[in-house]
């Protein structure tokens, strides 16, 4: 259900976020209209914007008969001032560049009418940092999606220093709107939360092959099949609930003056860096990628996520 005060959203970027954010907006009944400097991008826009509505009524998370309704919602347009001359809130998907987000940040502020809040889907950059662009600090804000949009539901949503509350309230109401889950951060972090939750245990599992206690290929397994598999169904304070508090303050007291707290990145992953290994795109990393495995593995994440998200579960 969209919320009262925005009809039309601008989105920024047509790239592999914009697109799908621009069809959520439309799926949950906003106007949309979507700009991007590449004319190539905005020319191919519709095509991938049908493609992806497609794979969504693939999957059955979207009707087939309501495409042409959705998609028809969505204007591509040819410039920045377009954008901004429609747009009620404004969504910001491109380059992750502090420097070309910041130029967009200060056009959109002298473009867009002051009431006009400026998201970013920035994954790290700081919401302080852009808002120093504008004119309006208080209505810049990160709401950070997760790919693919269309199945993931988190947002989080991020204050700068000079971020009004209610502009967070208003973004991620907005958010909501458009069946997202939005949590929201009382002020900026490196890395929001989800980052630094993951990187967080990506520290200690390369630790544990640094030290050689254990293979790569032993640290996921040790992963999916056993606490991985609840983390898909419920975080860490519910899991800790359900094992006993007093169980995990004795585990944390035994185990967190061995945790690794180095702040350089593992030897071993470094050289696999330097030389090049540097995952599927390069045909190995701690893996080997042969032809066809990325798109599998990508399929798999998918089809998974379906599962948890797409009504698979049955709470
Ligand atoms: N790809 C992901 O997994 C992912 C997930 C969450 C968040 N994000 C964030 O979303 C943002 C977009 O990422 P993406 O993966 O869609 O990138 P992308 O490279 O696919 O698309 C970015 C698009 O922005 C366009 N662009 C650059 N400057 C512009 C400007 N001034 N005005 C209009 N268009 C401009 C580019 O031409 C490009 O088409 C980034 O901030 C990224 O960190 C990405």
């Amino acid at each position: 259900m969209k919320i009262p005060e925005i009809s039309t959203v601008g989105v920024l970027g047509a790239g592999l976020m914009g697109h799908g954010l621009a069809l959520e907006f439309a799926r949950a009944g906003y106007e949309v209209a979507i700009y991007d400097t590449i004319a190539a991008m905005r020319d191919s826009a519709p095509e991938r914007l049908r493609g992806a509505y497609k794979t969504m009524s693939d999957m059955g998370i979207a009707e087939a008969a309501a495409a042409d309704e959705t998609l028809g919602r969505i204007k591509v347009v040819d410039s920045m001032e377009a954008l901004g001359a429609t747009a009620e809130y404004v969504l910001e998907a491109i380059t992750e560049d502090l420097e070309i987000k910041q130029a967009a940040f200060a056009e959109l502020d002298r473009i867009c009418g002051p009431d006009v809040i400026l998201a970013s889907n920035t994954s790290a950059l700081s919401p302080t940092a852009l808002a120093s662009a504008t004119n309006r600090p208080a209505k810049v804000v990160v709401t950070h999606f997760f790919i693919p949009p269309y199945l993931l539901p988190l947002v989080e949503v991020v204050p700068g220093d000079g971020t009004d509350p209610a502009t967070v309230d208003l973004a991620a109401r907005i958010c909501e709107s458009i069946g997202k889950t939005a949590i929201r951060l009382g002020r900026e972090v490196q890395g929001f939360v989800v980052n630094r939750l993951q990187f967080a245990m990506f520290r200690e599992a390369l630790s544990l092959v640094q030290s050689g206690v254990v293979s790569a290929d032993d640290v996921d397994k040790a992963t999916t099949m056993s606490w991985g598999n609840r983390l898909g169904v419920f975080g860490p304070f519910k899991i800790a609930d359900i094992a006993g508090l007093d169980t995990y303050q004795f585990v944390c007291n035994t185990v967190f003056p061995t945790l690794d707290n180095s702040t350089d990145v593992a030897e071993w992953f470094q050289e696999k860096v330097a030389d090049g290994e540097i995952g599927a795109k390069s045909g190995a990393g701690v893996y080997p990628w042969p032809e066809g495995a990325l798109d599998d593995a990508r399929a798999r994440i998918a089809r998974h996520a379906l599962f948890v998200f797409g009504g698979g579960m049955d709470d």
